[in-house]
Parts: structure tokens; C-alpha cells; sequence
């Protein structure tokens, strides 16, 4: 799936008169329990002789965030419709979030399916989000499909804010595209089922996006894994018929400041392996590979959008099935790098083959490692499906909480308590990959983690088990299956590196 195509326009009178677009879209906000115009309608309002509240209002508008009310212009404009769309309510001084902005926009974008081309004046609040929530409530993934249904929006206009320069404004139109075109190349890599997608099909998809955005790239099948001793990648995928692969992309701006290396899980299915899962909602696990998609779309927005960076993504995948070749409970791996762990549970499977490629990552000397995953179920229990679980070492942890926070991904700092640690010792191996026990599960995998992560290098694990896959109905932005999480969070991360080193 790609964006629509996206243009500025003026917020004027005239422009907004003359529009080609079908649909003029607009935002109200929840005031005093009625709704009030956002900034950006006036012109739209003046149409309407002023009176455009009263009539949203007497159409039962409120404002509350995500309605959509209707309103034909009755050729007071040249479009037909007016879309209302609701911010919620602002703050104290006034203010509306870019959050507010991209759930609404994304709200509008998806009952905008039929329209060919839409006004949108959201941007007028905030251009980035208004953009970012259009391209993403648009998507849809619709690959599998012989009758596609009802088309996205095709082309939107977005009036120009009243700050700023037109050149200002272009590099955020293009910014924003860039980063929502991430998310989608996440979304669409998460949405694409199984048996399609295994570690050699990720991996070449991998070497196409490498090749078109001028990204170095190297994989390792199988044998090269043997070769090099990749225990961990290569018990977790051994029980599939498609085998395992380490796939790494690099980038290298221009005069990086900083070197980040990312790594993403790749578990392209998880059954659970010879610990194998319940039948119900086992097909979820098509998401398994949520942190590699993540990963691999950053690295591609940090070449796309030049951060003074060097960019490293190392993304391990594996298909996790049981097989008279799997790796089973009972079995000890030597990893990549030399310790050994006794798996006592095979759907523990997602931090052996992270162990394995944090520790190739460190090799490359990086100044700070991200790594992503949907790693425990015990994260969806302790945090919900929206809010990513942060861990790793405390500044750096914090700062990437904060971030997430700000981006309207969500993400909260999590601890990892010391005591767990000797609830992983083994009686065979340096390490067990599970407790024995239920606690604090989501700790203890970022506590398994730790113990990969070289000396003083700032780390952060973030768990996207929820948040990485929405089972229920759509929201905001954000549509059923794949959501992306957490692209905008590494970009803004590796921005804010960039910036502050
Ligand atoms: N991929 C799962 C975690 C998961 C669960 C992601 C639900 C998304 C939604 C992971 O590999 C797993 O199976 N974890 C186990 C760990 C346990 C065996 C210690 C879990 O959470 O049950
Ligand atoms: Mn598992
Ligand atoms: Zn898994």
C-alpha cells in the first residue's frame, strides 16, 4: 500500500471556494460539552456566513474526538461535503496536540473511502500530523483480496498553516510522507500472512528495500549461520523447512555523529514450538516479526529522510514449528559469542535469536542499541494493548519513554528488578530462557536480554507485544492488523540523537 498523493494549498476564501475536492474536512473541538471550530475552519466558515458551528451543532455535533458529522454545502462551496471531524477537547490555553490532530485526521481519512480528493484544513493546526494521521487512517491492506472494495482517498490538499514559510512547509509535507510511508512498509510487512512471508522472503524483501534506498546489506543463510555459531537462530528455526537467516543493513550519513545499531525479532511464525500454543487466536503470531518489520523500516526513513547518523539494523528471523528437527525443551545452546542456555520452554523463543544478533550488533561498536520485540504476553497483562513496555539501562530508557510518549505511540519505563536474575540460572547452562515461574515475565525477558548487551553500552528494549497488532476494531489512525509501532518512536529517537548526540 502506498499514501495518497498529497499537495499544499492556501487557506483562503478563494482557495477553499474553488477547491477541486469533493470533501472539505475540518476539526471541531468539545467546549463546554458543544462543539466550537477548530482553528484552520475560518474560511471555510465565512462560506457559511459564520454560522457553520450552529449548523454542525444542530446536526448534534459535540466535538468529541473522532466524530464525524456530515454536512452538505448546498454549493456554498465547490466540493459537496463538509466533514466535521472532533478533536476532543483543547487544553487549558487552547492548545491541541499533535496527537489530537493525527487521530482526527486519521478518523476522517477512514470515512473518506469512495472520495477521489479531499480539503483537509487539520493541517492548519499541525501540518506533520495532519499528514501523518491522513496517510495512515487511509491505509489498508488489501494484497489478498480479488475484490478490493471501496478505494482510499486518492489525492488531498492540505491548507498551509498561517506560521511559517512555504519551503518550511514543504519539508514537512515530505517529512511527514516519509514517515508515514515507514509505518506502511511495517504494516504492510506484518499484515502479509505466514506463508509468504518466512525468513528468506522477509530477507529479500529486505535486499530490495537495501538496494532501492542505497543501504548496505549482508545476509547469512543457514549454513553460514552454523558456520559462525549462531546457536540461538538456528535452534529456534531448525524445526522449520524454511530456515533461519541474519539479515544486517547499514547506513552511513553524511558526518554521522552517532552510531545506533537496532534490532528487531523476526519470529515470521510462532507456534510455540515443541511448547506449543493453544489453537485459539494462535494466528495472531503472524505479527511475530513485528520488531524486525519495525527495524527494517526505520533504517530505511533514517537513510530517506539523511540523518547525520550511522544506522545498523541486524534482524534476526525464524519460523518457530514443531518438527522432528526442532530445538526442544531440555536442549542447551551455545550462542553466538559463547554462553550456553537451557531452553526449558521453546515459545521462549524470541530472546534466543535477539541474544544472538545483540551480540553480532555490539561488534560493530555502536554508541547506543535499540532493540524491539513482541516478546512476552506478560507485557499485554501489565500494560495493555497501547503501551509499549521500555526497558534497558535507566537514562537511556527514560529518555526513549519520554519520546514515545511525545510521538503518541505511548510507551511507559519499566524496571528489572535484580531479584529475578537468579530465577534464570540453569542447572546445565550459564543461563535458563525462562523462570519457572509466572512473575514479572516481561521483566525477566528484558532481564534474559541484559545479559547480551555488551558492557556500558546504553541500551532499550522495547516490548511491542500489544501494541505492535490491533485485534480489536479500528481507531484514531491506527486500522486493524499491523500498526507499525513503534517507527515513529525509533525515528523520533534517532532524530533527537541526531540533534543532542
Ligand atoms: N511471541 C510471543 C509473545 C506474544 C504474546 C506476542 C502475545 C504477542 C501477543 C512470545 O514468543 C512468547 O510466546 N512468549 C511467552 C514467554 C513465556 C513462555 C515465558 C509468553 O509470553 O507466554
Ligand atoms: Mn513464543
Ligand atoms: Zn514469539
Amino acid at each position: 500500500m502506498t499514501v495518497p498523493k498529497f499537495a499544499l494549498s492556501e487557506n483562503s476564501e478563494a482557495a477553499v471556494g474553488k477547491s477541486r475536492a469533493e470533501v472539505i474536512v475540518l476539526g471541531t473541538v468539545q467546549a463546554g460539552g458543544q462543539a466550537e471550530l477548530a482553528p484552520g475552519a475560518e474560511a471555510v466558515d465565512a462560506a457559511f456566513e459564520g454560522k457553520l458551528a450552529e449548523v454542525l451543532r444542530t446536526l448534534g455535533a459535540t466535538g468529541k474526538a473522532e466524530e464525524i458529522v456530515k454536512l452538505p454545502t448546498l454549493g456554498k462551496l465547490n466540493a459537496g461535503v463538509v466533514l466535521a471531524v472532533g478533536l476532543g477537547k483543547a487544553g487549558e490555553s487552547g492548545e491541541i496536540t499533535a496527537e489530537q490532530v493525527r487521530r482526527a485526521a486519521g478518523a476522517a481519512a477512514r470515512s473518506l473511502t469512495g472520495t477521489d480528493r479531499a480539503f483537509s484544513t487539520l493541517s492548519a493546526v499541525d501540518l506533520q500530523a495532519a499528514v501523518e494521521g491522513t496517510a495512515l487512517g487511509a491505509y489498508s491492506f488489501t494484497e489478498y483480496k480479488s475484490e478490493p472494495g471501496d478505494a482510499a482517498v486518492s489525492k488531498v490538499d492540505f491548507a498551509s498553516p498561517a506560521e511559517g514559510t512555504a519551503r518550511d512547509h514543504k519539508a514537512t509535507l515530505k517529512a511527514a510522507t516519509s514517515i508515514a510511508e515507514a509505518v506502511i512498509i511495517a504494516r504492510d510487512l506484518i499484515n502479509t500472512p505466514p506463508n509468504d512471508l518466512f525468513p528468506a522472503s522477509f530477507a529479500d524483501r529486505a535486499k530490495k528495500l537495501a538496494e532501492q534506498n542505497g543501504l548496505e546489506f549482508e545476509v547469512l543463510d543457514e549454513k553460514a549461520l552454523k558456520r559462525k555459531g549462531y546457536g540461538g537462530i538456528l535452534g529456534v528455526g531448525g524445526g522449520s523447512a524454511r530456515q533461519p537467516r541474519l539479515v544486517r543493513l547499514a547506513y552511513r550519513g553524511a558526518k554521522p555523529v552517532k552510531k545506533i545499531a537496532l534490532v528487531g525479532k523476526g519470529i515470521t511464525f510462532d507456534s510455540g514450538g515443541i511448547s506449543i500454543k493453544p489453537a485459539a487466536n494462535m494466528d495472531h503470531m503472524t505479527s511475530d516479526m513485528s520488531g524486525a518489520a519495525g527495524v527494517l523500516a526505520s533504517v530505511v526513513l533514517a537513510a530517506k529522510l539523511k540523518y547525520p547518523l550511522e544506522v545498523i539494523a541486524h534482524i534476526p528471523l525464524a519460523e518457530n514449528l514443531p518438527s522432528g528437527t526442532s530445538y526442544r525443551p531440555g536442549d542447551v545452546l551455545s550462542m553466538y559469542g559463547g554462553k550456553t542456555v537451557e531452553v526449558l520452554n521453546t515459545d521462549a523463543e524470541g530472546r534466543l535469536v535477539l541474544a544472538d544478533a545483540m551480540v553480532r550488533a555490539a561488534e560493530d561498536d555502536p554508541d547506543y542499541l535499540i532493540e524491539t520485540s513482541t516478546l512476552t504476553g506478560a507485557q499485554v497483562v501489565a500494560l495493555g494493548n497501547r503501551t509499549a513496555g521500555i526497558m534497558g539501562s535507566d537514562d537511556f530508557r527514560d529518555r526513549v519513554a519520554e519520546i514515545a510518549r511525545a510521538t503518541g505511540e505511548g510507551g511507559w519505563a519499566m524496571p528489572l528488578p535484580e531479584e529475578l536474575r537468579a530465577d534464570l540460572d540453569s542447572r546445565l547452562a550459564d543461563l535458563a530462557n525462562v523462570t519457572g515461574h509466572r512473575w514479572g515475565g516481561m521483566l525477566a525477558a528484558g532481564i534474559f536480554l541484559r545479559e547480551f548487551v555488551a558492557d556500558e553500552l546504553p541500551w532499550v528494549h522495547i516490548d511491542i507485544a500489544g501494541p505492535s497488532f490491533n485485534t480489536s476494531g479500528p481507531w484514531g489512525y491506527t486500522g486493524k492488523g499491523g500498526t507499525g509501532v513503534p517507527v515513529r518512536t525509533i525515528a523520533a529517537v534517532l532524530a533527537d540523537i541526531a540533534a543532542n548526540g
